[in-house]
C-alpha cells in the first residue's frame, strides 16, 4: 500500500476546513489541526476540534501570532492545506496565509501546499468586478509567494458548492428553495453552463490530490460531468421533484449589475462573483489543458453526490 502523507489542517472548524479534515481522516492520513488560542471560549469551535480528535485527529496548538509555533507545527506535516477565510459575509483573510508560506518555506519540509483557494480559478479572474476581485487578486499574491518560494502545490478551483448554490436555486440572499409566493430570479435566461459540487465531495477529491504527482503544481479542477448544467436545468430539476412550478422572473445582465448600487461591500462582491458564474460562464467556459487536471476524471472511483441527490434534502 502506498504510504499516506501527514496531513496539516489550518483553518479546519472552518465550513470546507471541517470536510476536508473529514476526508482525511476517512482517507486513512494521520491528520494534524491546528487549534488557534485565539479562539478563546468558542465553545463550537472547541466541540468541532474534539470532536475531530476523538475521530482520531491530532489537535496542534499554534497561533498566526506566533511565528515560531506555525513553522513547529508546519514541520509535523508533509501536506498542509490551509482553508482560511475568503467570503466577505462571512470572513475574509485570504492573505494571512502569506505567514504560512513563510513558516513552509522556513520549515522546508512540505511536500505539498494547498491555498485556500476553493472556488472560481483566480487566474482566470483578471477583469473581475470590483469589490469581488478582491478575493482573486489576494489569491494570486499567496499563488505568488508560493511559486516564489518553489513551495510545491496544487490549487483546488472548486466552482459551486451546493450549500451555497444548489438549494437556492442559486438565488442571492438565501440558502433554502423558494416558497410558493417567492419569484426566482432566472440569470439573463438561465442558459449558462454553471457547475456545481458537493462540499464533501470537495474534500474528498483535495485529499485523493494531495499524494498524487499528476496534479503536482497544478491547477485542479472539480468539475464533475453530471453537474455541470445551466440554472435553468437546475431549476426544472428543482420543479420536477417537487411536484411545483416556480415563479421566474428573467434578469438582464444590464438590470442585474445595476442591483449592485447602494449596496454593502459583501453584497456587491456576491452579486460580482454571481455575474462572472451565470453571466458570463467563467466555471465553464474553457477547455481544461495539459497544464491542469479535472478531479473526477483522475478518480473515477469517487461517486460524487449528483445535483438531484443533493436536493433531495429540500423536498
Ligand atoms: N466555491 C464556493 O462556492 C465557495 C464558497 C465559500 C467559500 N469558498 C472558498 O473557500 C475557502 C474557505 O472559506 P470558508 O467559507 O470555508 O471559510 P470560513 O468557514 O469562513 O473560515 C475558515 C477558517 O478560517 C480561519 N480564520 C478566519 N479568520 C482567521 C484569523 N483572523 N486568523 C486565523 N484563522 C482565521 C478559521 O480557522 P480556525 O478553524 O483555526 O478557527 C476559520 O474556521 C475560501 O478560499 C473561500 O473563498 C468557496
Amino acid at each position: 500500500m502506498a504510504i499516506k502523507s501527514k496531513v496539516l489542517v489550518v483553518g479546519g472548524t472552518g465550513y470546507i476546513g471541517r470536510r476536508i479534515v473529514a476526508a482525511s481522516l476517512a482517507q486513512g492520513h494521520t491528520t494534524y489541526v491546528l487549534k488557534r488560542p485565539e479562539s478563546g471560549l468558542d465553545i463550537e469551535k472547541l466541540q468541532i476540534l474534539l470532536s475531530f480528535k476523538k475521530q482520531g485527529a491530532q489537535l496542534v496548538e499554534a497561533s498566526f501570532s506566533d511565528q515560531d509555533s506555525l513553522v513547529r507545527a508546519v514541520k509535523l506535516a508533509d501536506v498542509v492545506i490551509c482553508t482560511m477565510s475568503g467570503v466577505h459575509f462571512r470572513s475574509h483573510n485570504i492573505l494571512l496565509q502569506l505567514q504560512l508560506v513563510d513558516a513552509i518555506k522556513q520549515a522546508g519540509n512540505v511536500k505539498r501546499f494547498v491555498p485556500s483557494e476553493f472556488g472560481m480559478d483566480p487566474a482566470r479572474m483578471g477583469g473581475a468586478l470590483e469589490p469581488g476581485n478582491e478575493t482573486f487578486e489576494q489569491k494570486m499574491v499567496v499563488r505568488k509567494a508560493i511559486e516564489d518560494a518553489n513551495i510545491p502545490h496544487t490549487y483546488i478551483s472548486a466552482n459551486c458548492f451546493a450549500g451555497y448554490f444548489v438549494g437556492n436555486l442559486s438565488q442571492l440572499g438565501t440558502l433554502t428553495p423558494p416558497s410558493r409566493d417567492q419569484q426566482v430570479v432566472i440569470y439573463g435566461g438561465g442558459n449558462v453552463k454553471v457547475v456545481y459540487v458537493d462540499e464533501d465531495d470537495v474534500g474528498t477529491y483535495t485529499i485523493k490530490a494531495v499524494d498524487d504527482e499528476r496534479t503536482l503544481n497544478k491547477t485542479v479542477y472539480i468539475r464533475p460531468p453530471e453537474n455541470v448544467m445551466t440554472q435553468g436545468e437546475l431549476v426544472a430539476m428543482w420543479e420536477k421533484l417537487s411536484g411545483q412550478q416556480v415563479q421566474k422572473v428573467d434578469l438582464s445582465a444590464q438590470d442585474f449589475l445595476a442591483s449592485m448600487e447602494g449596496k454593502d461591500v459583501a453584497t456587491r462582491a456576491g452579486i460580482g462573483h454571481f455575474y462572472h458564474i451565470f453571466y458570463e460562464g467563467c466555471l465553464a467556459n474553457f477547455e481544461i489543458g495539459e497544464d491542469a487536471a479535472e478531479a473526477s476524471s483522475l478518480y473515477p472511483e469517487v461517486k460524487y453526490t449528483r445535483v438531484h441527490e443533493y436536493l433531495q434534502i429540500f423536498l
